[in-house]
């Protein structure tokens, strides 16, 4: 626990933190969007946003008093007294990808196999989802009065790293993406079978790491994940007809591609701890609101960051054809992109268009405030698990989520 109120950070710590939008300090400042929503003040919110957040329990008796007032944001996050995740897990996440890469290399003795399914496991990622589910973990273990990690959970951190990383390299192949993590992505360096293989090669070797822990529920609710990434991911190749149709369809979407996996880790390991219904839908629910909060992020930073920042090509979205909140939001303003959204930005000039019209509208200010809503709903939740270092970082997680810059 050195690490509580320290104001030194470990270089991996600060190297963590600089990617999630955090320098050397945990305490929040407000990041450049928040303060033009500050500036400009927030269109009254439309009505499916609003619906959105009641139906998604992303509104709360206090922020439902603040939409009724159409105030120009939530407000600022409580502050967390300086925790910091990376630095508190410093221990369990070190060796996380040493670890995921052993498990591959038992599981194949064919090199060029074990080289493109470890290609991601470089240490260079977020580590997010085994840093939320270790968090989780031990916040839950406390609350329980039990103490430590159980090597299951642990499993569980590795295994969601592992899943997500099957799915970046499917979807890789599937958008033909040339750059990610600063790197080339991987099939730029192998073929797409050979790629494609690598992929369904660390999902078997997950599959496996899930049986192990033999538990029917943990399997079940492991095995749910699967399911909705893939539908997630089908979903994304279609759009729907009218306004209100297509943004419940994008965040049906959202939830199965980002939210699912964050959403049930963090309940596989509130139950693996033997918590009861109650307190793992609380896990479950903690993590769908970061989930949809960082994928609303996400789709926010693919208008406004810059490639080098990000690691991969920024404005991707549009040229992909996919039609994220901040266009979505920005249809209400400006009609004419129904039909761009309809023949998926594909006649010439319509990428340019639509990047100019998102930039005019509300549309990223909007999104911006959703994904504020899911982080506080996310920080509400775990403010009902029993106080600890680990629980307050929970809270600080969704602080990082909204305020991240790549
Ligand atoms: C990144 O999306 C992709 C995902 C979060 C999930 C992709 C899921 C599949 C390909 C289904 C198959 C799943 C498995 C488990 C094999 P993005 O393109 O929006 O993000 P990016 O900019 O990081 O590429
Ligand atoms: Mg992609």
């Amino acid at each position: 626990m050195a690490c509580l109120g320290s104001g030194r950070l470990c270089a991996r710590s600060v190297e963590k933190l600089c990617q999630l939008g955090q320098k050397t300090q945990i305490r929040r400042k407000p990041s450049a969007a928040f303060v033009r929503i500050k500036e400009v003040g927030i269109q009254p919110l439309s009505r499916t946003l609003v619906q959105h957040c009641k139906d998604h329990g992303a509104v709360t008796s206090q922020s439902q008093r603040l939409f009724s007032s159409q105030q120009a944001g939530p407000g600022p996050l409580p502050d967390y007294q300086n925790v910091d995740p990376y630095r508190l897990l410093e221990d369990d996440l070190k060796d996380i990808y040493r670890d995921i890469r052993q498990e591959l290399r038992w599981n194949t003795n064919q090199d060029e196999l074990h080289t493109i399914a470890t290609y991601y496991f470089d240490g260079q990622g977020k580590a997010l989802r085994p840093m939320v589910a270790i968090l989780m973990a031990r916040a839950i273990n406390h609350h329980m009065h039990k103490s430590g990690l159980l090597p299951a959970q642990r499993q569980v951190a590795m295994i969601a790293e592992m899943i997500h990383s099957a799915s970046l390299i499917h979807d890789d192949v599937i958008d033909q993406s040339d750059f990610r993590r600063g790197k080339p992505s991987v099939n730029v360096l192998w073929n797409h079978k050979k790629v494609t293989m690598a992929g369904d090669f660390i999902l078997a070797v997950a599959s496996m790491m899930i049986a192990r822990l033999r538990d029917n529920d943990v399997t079940l609710t492991l095995s749910q994940v699967v399911t909705d990434l893939v539908q997630g991911e089908f979903m994304q190749l279609g759009s729907k007809e009218t306004e209100n149709e297509r943004f419940a369809h994008y965040l049906t979407k959202t939830y199965r591609k980002t939210a699912s996996l964050i959403a049930n880790s963090v309940k596989a390991v509130a139950m693996l701890a033997g918590a009861d219904e109650k307190t793992s839908e609380v896990a479950f629910q903690y993590g769908r609101n970061v989930g949809l909060a960082f994928q609303l992020v996400d789709d926010l930073l693919d208008f406004v960051s810059s490639s080098a920042a990000m690691g991969k090509p920024t404005a991707a979205d549009l040229k992909l054809g996919l039609a994220t909140a901040p266009v979505l939001f920005a249809c209400e303003k400006f009609p004419e992109l129904n039909p761009m959204i309809m023949r998926r930005f594909q006649e010439a000039g319509d990428v340019e268009k639509a990047f100019e019209l998102v930039h005019k509208s509300q549309g990223l200010e909007q999104t911006r405030f959703l994904a504020k809503k899911h982080c506080l709903e996310a920080a509400r939740l775990a403010g009902s698990i029993r106080e600890s270092p680990y629980q307050r970082s929970l809270m600080v997680v969704s602080d990082l989520v909204i305020n991240r810059m790549k």
